[in-house]
């Protein structure tokens, strides 16, 4: 897409569509649209259009005017617009335009008082809300907007900022490919070639073999992996833009999760493609870090495997040795992800880390408790959790802080080995976390349970159904706020 500024009045701007956006109930034209824009808006009822939020009408544009219509466009109550609020406006206000035919846009979006880049916002919307997936279509949509062009000043804090959008929104859909993609394609060696496909001056990629990750005893995550005839592969990815001690991005990325021998229910599974979610996220901020060159470093570890229950799968009741030396009494094949990613902690460490952040589709506990509407958080430290939280609510990637108390040490106690992977029916979001922090040990740590966000059943204003792409926002703001 081809975004451009430019410094002219709205009825002068030669293109398909004009989007105009109004605060509820004042539907006023600003002078510089002309008397022929004044008349049409005045003969507008209030049934037609009155501007409340994600509100769209499209006209024909008068004659004397050169764009050839005007979308008229609710932003909702003055009070509530911000960066939110625009951004669900561009998602809708695009695709509603895409599908009418529309090719060629532009915005007239006054500057809200002391806020530049309104605009940036609205075409982050925009972008992440013209997302398709039809990789497998023969017939694929060919309606595209190809331009917009932003009536404003050139102003050099609002070009930087839609360069940087324009690169982390094409991050957000390369992660949301990666999700939507189907295991038969999507398998370990897959993801593991889209991560060497990143790698170059800056990003330096390694890609451990079963083989690897036996002699370093990561017998959690080779667990997962023995059912499966595709090859686990455990992918780092380094990016070092600064000497300080690295911030480390942990993503699950079991390629299906079929549950092994504790098998799932057949209804749904097909979505259990998108357990490598947190995988996909890491992979996407890395794309979006390494293009910008931010002046960080981050390293990406992504123990991706498949869980399937072949004839040399793990049976429950299994005992495994971690690569921190901790025993592990498998009880239920299905809680697979923090097999892996206990392995993928224990990695972390010779890195010395200032922090990790672990992203995952860990249980259905978190899905059960927030719908789509929130990412559960849990923790060893405050400082770390407060940064996410922050970033959270500025994205609105929204994060639920849970509990992390001593006493679900209790319920992950086995009788034979040193810890046992599941901790009952009940507290499965926490003890699922509470698994992980003894990994993490005394590592700043946080940890993020997508289960609930990282698919979405229906469209969302600038997230179509499928794979939402989630993380890959929330983690770049993580980082821009911790360098
Ligand atoms: N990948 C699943 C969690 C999941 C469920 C993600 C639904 C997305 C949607 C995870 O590996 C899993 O199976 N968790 C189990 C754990 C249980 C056996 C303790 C769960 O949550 O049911
Ligand atoms: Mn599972
Ligand atoms: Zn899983």
């Amino acid at each position: 897409m081809n975004i451009q500024i430019k410094n002219i009045p709205g009825k002068d701007c030669a293109c398909d569509a004009l989007i105009l956006p109004f605060i509820e109930g004042q539907i006023k034209p600003s002078k510089d649209l002309g008397a022929s824009v004044a008349a049409l808006l005045r003969k507008i009822s209030p049934d037609e259009f009155s501007g409340k939020k994600n509100e769209v009408l499209l006209l024909p544009a008068p004659a004397d005017i050169k764009p050839g219509r005007l979308l008229l466009l609710g932003l909702g109550e003055k009070e509530k617009i911000g960066p939110e609020v625009l951004r669900q406006a561009g998602g809708k206000a695009l695709a509603h335009l895409r599908t009418a035919g529309i090719r060629e846009v532009a915005l007239s979006l006054p500057a809200t008082p002391g806020n530049d880049l309104s605009a940036v916002y609205f075409i982050e919307g925009g972008l992440l809300g013209l997302y398709t997936y039809d990789l497998y279509k023969t017939e694929k949509e060919t309606r595209e907007i190809r331009k917009i062009t932003l009536l404003s000043k050139p102003l050099k804090a609002l070009s930087d900022g839609i360069r940087t959008m324009e690169v982390l929104a094409s991050a957000v859909c390369f992660a949301r490919d990666l999700v939507n993609a189907p295991s038969n394609t999507m398998t370990p060696t897959h993801l593991a070639g889209a991560a060497l496909a990143l790698g170059g001056k800056d990003v330096s990629v390694t890609v451990l073999e079963r083989k690897d990750a036996e002699k370093l005893g990561m017998g959690a995550y080779l667990s997962v992996s023995k059912g499966s005839d595709e090859p686990p592969k455990f992918i780092v990815l380094e990016y070092r833009g600064s000497k300080k001690d690295p911030l480390i991005l942990i993503g699950k990325s079991v390629t299906f999760d079929s549950g092994g021998l504790s098998i799932k229910p057949s209804d749904g599974l097909e979505k259990m493609k998108y357990d490598m979610a947190g995988g996909a996220a890491v992979l996407g901020l890395i794309r979006a870090v390494s293009l910008l060159r931010l002046p960080v470093h981050i390293i990406g570890i992504l123990p991706a495997t498949e869980n399937l229950p072949g004839g040399s799968a793990t049976r429950p009741g299994d005992v495994v040795r971690t690569l921190g030396g901790m025993t592990v009494e498998i009880i239920n094949t299905d809680a697979e992800g923090r097999l892996t990613l206990a392995d993928a902690l224990g990695y972390a460490k010779r890195f010395k880390p200032h922090a990790v952040i672990d992203i995952a589709t860990l249980t259905g506990a978190c899905a059960i408790a927030f719908g789509g509407e929130a990412v559960a958080m849990m923790g060893n430290n405050r400082s770390v959790m407060e940064v996410i939280k922050e970033s959270a609510d500025f994205v609105n990637e929204r994060v639920w802080e849970m509990p992390l108390f001593d006493e679900y040490r209790e319920y992950l106690k086995s009788d034979v080995a040193d810890i046992k992977n599941i901790g009952g029916r009940t507290g499965s979001l926490a003890t699922s976390a509470k698994f992980l922090s003894e990994f993490a040990g005394d590592t700043p740590w946080a940890h993020l349970d997508i289960a609930g966000t990282a698919w979405t059943e229906k469209d969302k204003p600038y997230t179509p159904k499928g794979a939402s792409g989630i993380g890959v926002r929330l983690l770049f703001d993580i980082i821009r706020r911790m360098q």
